[in-house]
Parts: C-alpha cells; sequence; structure tokens
C-alpha cells in the first residue's frame, strides 16, 4: 500500500463519497495508500496539519459511536475543526423537525462546511445530500443502504492482515438483508477477485439484486444457511449484527436474533489464518471467548477506521499534503 501520485490524489478532489459501486480498484487503491500514508504519521507522532483552516459538519441522525467519533479524530487529526448538530439523536434530519426539508438544511449547512458526513436512517439519504452540496459528501450510513467506508475499513484490514485480497474466499455471515456494511463491502470484494460465501438465515439473505449484480460481474456467489459450512472453507470471516431497528416487526427480529453465533467451538474447524472481523457494535453474534483468537481482528479494525477517514477526508477536499 503506497502512496497515490499526485494525478491520483488529484483525482478525488471534490468528489462525493457515496457508494461502494462508484469506485473503480486503482481509485480503492489510492485511497488504501493514503490511509497507508497516515497510519505511518501518526505512528511516527507528526502533527499533521494537510486540513488546517477546514471544517468538516459531522451529521449524524441515527446513533453512531465508533464512526462518528473516528470522523471527528481524523479531522482533528488533519489539523482542521468539526461542527455538528446538538439534536442529531433523535433520528431527525434536524431541522426537519421544524418541518425544513434535508435539501435545504444541507444547502445551508454546506454554507458552513468544507466537507459534510452524514448517516441517516433513510436510504438514498446522503444522494439528496450530495445534490443539494457544492462541498464533498461522505455517506456514514444511510439506512439499510450503504456504508461505504466501513467498508474501506474492512479491506484495509484484510490487506493488512493478508497482504492482498485477491481471491480469497470471504464468508459474510449474519443479517445480509439490512447490513448496509455488506452491501458496500461486496463491492470491492468483487473489484478484488474475491469468492464470496453468504450465510445467513432464510429470512435475513442479501437482497437478490445485489446478489445478481455480483454474479453478473461474474462473481462466485455461494449462498447457504450453515454457518459451520461457511467457516470451513472461509479466509476471512465477516460477522455482522442482527440489525433489531430495521425490523417492522419486533417479533420477527425475536425469532432470528441468535441464530448464528460464532464461539469457540465453531472456530475449532476453521482453516488455519482465518480472520474474524466484525463492524461493531456486536450483541451476541461472537462471544467474548473468541476474542482471544489471533485471528480475531475487529478491534483492529475499528481503530483502522480513523486512518481510512483520514485519507477520505483529505482526498475529497484536495488536502493530502
Ligand atoms: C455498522 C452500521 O452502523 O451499519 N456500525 C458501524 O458503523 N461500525 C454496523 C452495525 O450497526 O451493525
Amino acid at each position: 500500500m503506497k502512496k497515490p501520485s499526485p494525478e491520483q490524489i488529484k483525482a478525488f478532489e471534490g468528489k462525493d463519497v457515496l457508494t461502494a459501486r462508484q469506485f473503480s480498484l486503482e481509485e480503492l487503491n489510492a485511497i488504501m495508500g493514503t490511509a497507508a500514508h497516515y497510519e505511518q504519521a501518526l505512528a511516527e507522532k507528526r502533527i499533521i496539519k494537510d486540513m488546517e483552516g477546514k471544517v468538516m459538519a459531522s451529521l449524524f441522525y441515527e446513533p453512531s459511536t465508533r464512526t462518528r467519533l473516528s470522523f471527528e479524530t481524523a479531522m482533528l487529526r488533519l489539523g482542521g475543526s468539526v461542527i455538528t448538530v446538538a439534536e442529531s439523536a433523535t433520528n431527525q434530519i434536524s431541522s426537519t423537525a421544524k418541518g425544513e426539508t434535508l435539501h435545504d438544511g444541507i444547502t445551508v449547512i454546506d454554507g458552513y462546511a468544507d466537507v459534510i458526513v452524514i448517516r441517516s436512517p433513510q436510504t438514498g439519504a446522503a444522494d439528496i445530500a450530495a445534490q443539494a452540496a457544492k462541498h464533498p459528501i461522505i455517506n456514514a450510513g444511510d439506512g439499510a443502504g450503504q456504508h461505504p467506508t466501513q467498508a474501506l475499513l474492512d479491506i484495509y484490514t484484510i490487506l493488512k492482515a493478508k497482504g492482498s485480497a485477491e481471491g480469497l474466499k470471504v464468508a459474510l455471515v449474519g443479517d445480509l438483508k439490512f447490513g448496509r456494511t455488506v452491501h458496500s463491502l461486496v463491492d470491492f470484494l468483487a473489484l478484488y477477485g474475491c469468492d464470496l460465501i453468504l450465510a445467513s438465515p432464510d429470512q435475513l439473505k442479501m437482497p437478490e439484486d445485489i446478489v445478481a449484480s455480483l454474479r453478473d460481474r461474474g462473481v462466485k456467489v455461494e449462498e447457504t444457511n450453515s454457518l459451520q459450512d461457511a467457516v470451513k472453507v472461509a479466509d476471512v470471516l465477516y460477522v455482522t449484527r442482527v440489525q433489531r431497528e430495521r425490523f417492522p416487526d419486533p417479533s420477527e427480529y425475536e425469532k432470528v436474533k441468535d441464530l448464528f453465533i460464532v464461539d469457540e467451538e465453531l472456530i475449532r474447524g476453521c482453516k488455519e489464518g482465518m480472520i474474524i472481523l466484525h463492524p461493531l457494535p456486536r450483541v451476541n453474534e461472537i462471544t467474548v471467548g473468541v476474542d482471544k483468537y489471533p485471528g480475531a481482528l475487529y478491534f483492529e479494525q475499528a481503530y483502522n477506521g480513523l486512518y481510512v477517514r483520514m485519507a477520505l477526508l483529505a482526498l475529497t477536499t484536495g488536502s493530502v499534503g
């Protein structure tokens, strides 16, 4: 992962980050290289001023700990400043509580900030924001839609652990229906030529249009409802939480919530060197006993979010020094 060329860096300036599908393999590698550059700079305790004088608006209209704090830390570590909204936890597009549209709200915030990071319970909210804003919009999760920045840090973690992602067998397990991180991640895995095993309870299968689009691109996709079968063959086990908040009927959540649990016994049968990832927060789907397995990288994965988000903020605002 090496720092991209000035031309490759320049190509990102002013771009939004809305979906995983928007990126080419070359762009993906440029983001990875920039993230590695910032990881190295922080490891050397360098004071970075690449975004000095710039402002990031942090708009989280859905609960978030890691994503919000890692974006805000990323901006501060780049020497920039952060503005935010106090009423964000209300699950409302802030002033929409007063009847304002998202489009109008973003148009105003766009006048205060150089880059806007938005999370919303509404699928497509980041696209609406991008139409309203002149500055880059970064999608930090839109309902059950996309979560491209999480998927980028997932890839970064895989590359760091495995050296390369090419040809890996990646098992995505859990709630593939409502989990937005996997909806983004599959597109990146497709670019690297990974084989996919999609393991979920029948009620939580990956949406058919996503599976069909992967197959159209020549990706080898296997669907199963057996967690055991997936674990036996995987190089990477990517575990997800059942997304309780997206179930229209709470009793349906109760039926599926504990069907897939990764525990010590299960991973005894895994391939040597398998790594386990999870976007966090975890509920019951990975037992605490698994944390001591050397391939359990989910906390490291969360730390990697900082470097990847530094790269995205600096690249989209043309600030990489
Ligand atoms: C994910 C999300 O918000 O989609 N969390 C995160 O950003 N790390 C996954 C989840 O909430 O299950």
